[in-house]
């Protein structure tokens, strides 16, 4: 398959499909035993919107995100994080699930989920517990 453009993702999908990716996946964090601790309770909408925006401009759509938070940074402002893999597979099945409930075009999910899962790789800064 032919990948797309990363930029062309935001026209196809818009506003309401990223939208509806990040609420499906945040919709599980609350439950989980290893992320739920670790997303601040009283800010989820907050943590929400700021990585829905990030995917929207990372895609193609309006630089909210940078407007308000400047450069992603996303190493660095996930340091304070203990991301080992378990983290990072959790993360990973909880977005694959959200991938699987959006229900977008072929190319897209197969764009989005290739970034999604890279990058929460290059996000570990953890060793495994041993
Ligand atoms: C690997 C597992 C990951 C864990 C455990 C994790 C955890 C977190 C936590 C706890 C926050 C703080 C929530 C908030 O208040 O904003 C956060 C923020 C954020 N995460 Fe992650 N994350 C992971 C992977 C990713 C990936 C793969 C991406 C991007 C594709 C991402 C993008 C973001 C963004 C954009 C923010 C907001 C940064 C800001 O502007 O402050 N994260 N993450």
């Amino acid at each position: 398959m032919i990948l797309m453009d990363d930029q062309e993702i935001y026209g196809i999908i818009g506003e309401e499909g990223f939208t509806r990716l990040v609420a499906a996946f945040y919709a599980q964090i609350p439950h989980d035993e290893i992320l739920g601790p670790m997303y601040p309770a009283r800010d989820l909408a907050g943590a929400e919107q700021r990585l829905r925006d990030f995917l929207v401009v990372r895609f193609g759509g309006p630089p909210r995100y940078l407007e308000q938070r400047g450069h992603p940074r996303l190493r660095m402002r996930h340091a304070p994080f203990a991301i080992d893999q378990s983290a990072r597979d959790r993360w990973a099945a909880m977005m694959e699930r959200a991938l699987e409930q959006a229900a977008f075009p072929a190319e897209v999910d197969a764009v989005l989920r290739e970034f999604l899962l890279n990058t929460a790789t290059f996000l570990m800064n953890r060793a495994p517990q041993s």
